[in-house]
Parts: structure tokens; sequence; C-alpha cells
């Protein structure tokens, strides 16, 4: 494949990168790059490193192990205090990583006093430190090759924020894939991506109940073509045991719309043949409302209002796994499509990231269209 590169200097908030850029959709084979469109994850990112921070009241150690281009480093030395800092620790695996950080480092006149750098695979880079309180796994792709290492490395109490990008296999494009890689059956409909996400989260605290980490999501979402979460770290038999109790299955009528958790084995909901089956996955809370709440304090950006604002109201309502679309609804129902603002105005319904056109609420589709009627 021919690639298509411009190279330039480009700026992002008030850091200066020396750096190549994709001219088209990004793709692994294209190495390290700037990636434009990841803007707003690192902005979210500051966000939320500036929040732990506040909440730990202590400084931290941050492990980069796929440090790419380095600009997520390097916004973090410019925006986050440095006395919040006790150590950045910096890793790539790509040829010329350290020399080309470091220069970076010059151009934007950082303080490189608390930066080590790497040039490992991110596993050794993480088995080889004695532990975190923030790490941060951006990976192309899946990040499962990564998982045991970040899990084995994260102080207690401290975050995690994981990246996957590939959520075709989450989403329901490639249901085999999804089954090997993240051991759980997704569904191709309009709750693809709160399934996906919630698959992720189920695979990834997997990893930790088995050395005694129960890995609680903090913050959790989908954009653009990628899925993010930020998990809390802790220990305890207890802890994980309750993890493991909010994984079950999410049952789907598409005939009625209606839907259900359930604990029973993937056959045994299979056989219940007017719904279909997505699962195992998290059906706890994708949020922690102080925690969004400190973000939403924090943050300097325009850009991430909207979809912070739509986390927070997710976060301040019920966990419902799931949402009611309104052009599904009125398609099933026989009814004209209600706007949003209708929906919103039935007590006991409210936003969702994952649709601009859905809401959520406890109640099951024939009780609201009986509450539209009225
Ligand atoms: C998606 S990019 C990281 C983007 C970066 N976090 C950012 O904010 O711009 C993934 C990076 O992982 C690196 N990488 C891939 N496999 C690796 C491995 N086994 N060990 C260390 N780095 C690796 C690649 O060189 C690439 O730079």
């Amino acid at each position: 494949m021919l690639l298509d590169f411009r190279t330039n200097m480009v700026q992002e908030a008030n850091i200066k990168l020396d750096i190549k850029i994709p001219k088209d959709p990004v793709s692994k084979a294209m190495g390290t790059f700037y990636n434009p469109k990841m803007l707003s994850h690192r902005n979210i990112t500051i966000n939320a490193i500036k929040s732990f921070t506040q909440i730990k009241n202590k400084p931290i150690k941050i492990g980069l192990p796929l440090a790419g281009s380095g600009i997520r480093a390097l916004r973090i030395l410019n925006e986050i205090s440095t006395e919040n800092i006790s150590e950045i620790a910096v890793n790539d695996i790509r040829e010329n990583f350290i020399e080309d950080f470091q220069k970076s480092i010059k151009t934007n006149k950082l303080n490189s006093k608390k930066v080590s750098t790497h040039n490992q695979d991110a596993n050794l880079f993480l088995l080889n430190n004695l532990g975190f309180d923030y790490i941060d796994l951006d990976p192309f792709g899946s990040p499962n090759q990564f998982l045991a290492a970040v899990v084995a490395r994260i102080n207690r109490k401290g975050i995690i924020a994981i990246t996957a990008t590939d959520t075709a296999a989450l989403a329901g494009t490639y249901p085999k894939a999804c089954k090997r890689k993240y051991w759980a059956s997704p569904l191709k409909n309009h709750l693809m991506h709160e399934l996906g996400l919630r698959i992720l989260i189920r695979k990834v605290q997997l990893q930790g109940v088995q050395f005694g980490k129960a890995l609680t999501p903090i913050l959790s979402y989908h954009k653009d073509h990628y899925y993010r979460i930020f998990f809390q770290s802790s220990s305890g038999k207890e802890k994980c045991n309750n993890i493991q109790t909010q994984h079950q299955y999410f049952l789907y009528n598409p005939k009625t719309l209606e839907s259900k958790i359930s604990k029973i084995n993937y056959w045994e909901a299979k056989s219940n043949k007017e719904f279909q089956v997505a699962g195992p996955l998290w059906t706890g809370p994708l949020h922690d409302k102080t925690f969004i709440k400190t973000i939403i304090k924090k943050n300097d950006f325009n850009s991430e209002v909207k979809l912070l604002r739509s986390l927070q109201t997710e976060a301040e309502n019920p966990n419902i796994i799931g949402f009611i679309d309104s052009h599904i609804l009125a398609k099933k129902y026989k009814i004209k499509v209600p706007t949003n603002e209708l929906l919103l105005n039935i007590k006991g319904t409210w936003r969702t990231q994952f649709s601009e056109t859905a809401i959520k609420t406890k109640l099951q589709p024939v009780e609201l269209i009986k509450k539209l009627k009225t």
C-alpha cells in the first residue's frame, strides 16, 4: 500500500510537533503519526489526569507504554502542574523514539527533570517498572496484548485508561473475532456500541480479578471510531467477586424492543427464541459521578463540553443498559417519530451519549408508548 503523508510542524494545545500527518483515513500500516482526530481523546485525558491529581492530593507516577508521536506526554508535561507528577515514564518501540521525543521536549522548552524515556516492547517496559498511579494504554486496534502487564503494574487506587479502536469486532461486524478476542457475543444493531463498550469493560476486568484487582469504570465512552474507558483499581477478593456478579447477559427482543438483563448462561438465554443475546458484559455503571463532576470543573476545552455533559447525565441517573431510539420505536409501534424533546418530557427519561435520537429509561417500550399517548 502506498501511504500518503504530509510532514509538518503541527500544533496542538501549545505543543509544537515535527511529525507526519496522514492524508487518508488512519490505519495500522501507517506506523507512528500524529492523528488530529484524537484531539478530543487527549483533551479528556488531560482533564482526567487533572481531576485524578486533585482527588489523590499526592504527586503521581505516570506510565505511557505506547507513546506514539509523544504528543500526549508533551501535553501532560505542559498542562499538568509539575508538582503533581513524581515521574513520567514515556515509551514506544519505534526507531528513534527517544531522540525524537527529546527533541520535542527542547522545541517546546519543557521541563524534563521528571521524565524518563524508553524504547522497549511495552510489556517489558511495564514489567520492568515497580508500579504506576496512572497508565495510559492507547494502541492501534485491540489493547489485549498489553492488558496483563498493565493490570500487573497499576498501583492501589491507580487509574488505567484504555482505548480500543477495533470497534468492528466489539460492535458485532465480526462476531467470531469478538468471541476470540473478548470472550463474549456482540449484537449488531443500534445498541451495538454500548454493548461493545460493556464487553470490553468486562474483558479488562477479567484480567484484573485473576490478580485480585477490582477495576471499576469511572468514565466510559464511545466516540468516532474508538472506545475509551478509565478504570480505578482497588484490591480485595470481595471487591473482585462484586465485579464478577455484574457480568451478565443482555437480552433484546427486536419485535417489541423489550430488553432485560439475565444471569443465566448463554445457551439458556439463546433458547428464549424471542430474544437476541449479547454478553457476558459489564452491567454495572459506566461512570463515577464525583469523577465526572471534577472533570467538568477542570475542563477548559469548549469542544468537550457536549460529550462531558452527556456522560454526566448518564452518571447522575440510574444505570440502565441499552436505550430506546425514537425512529425504531416509531417504526415498530407505527406511530409518528416522537421528537427527543417530547420523549425527554416524560418523567424517568434522560439523554444518552450513544445517540442523539434516543433516550434512556427504566420504562419498557410499551409503557413509554402509553405515556406518549396520554
Ligand atoms: C496509536 S499509537 C499511540 C498514540 C499516542 N498514544 C498518542 O496519543 O498520539 C500506538 C503506538 O504503539 C507503538 N507500539 C506498537 N506496538 C508496540 C509494542 N509492542 N511496544 C511498544 N510500542 C508499541 C507504535 O509504535 C505506535 O507509536
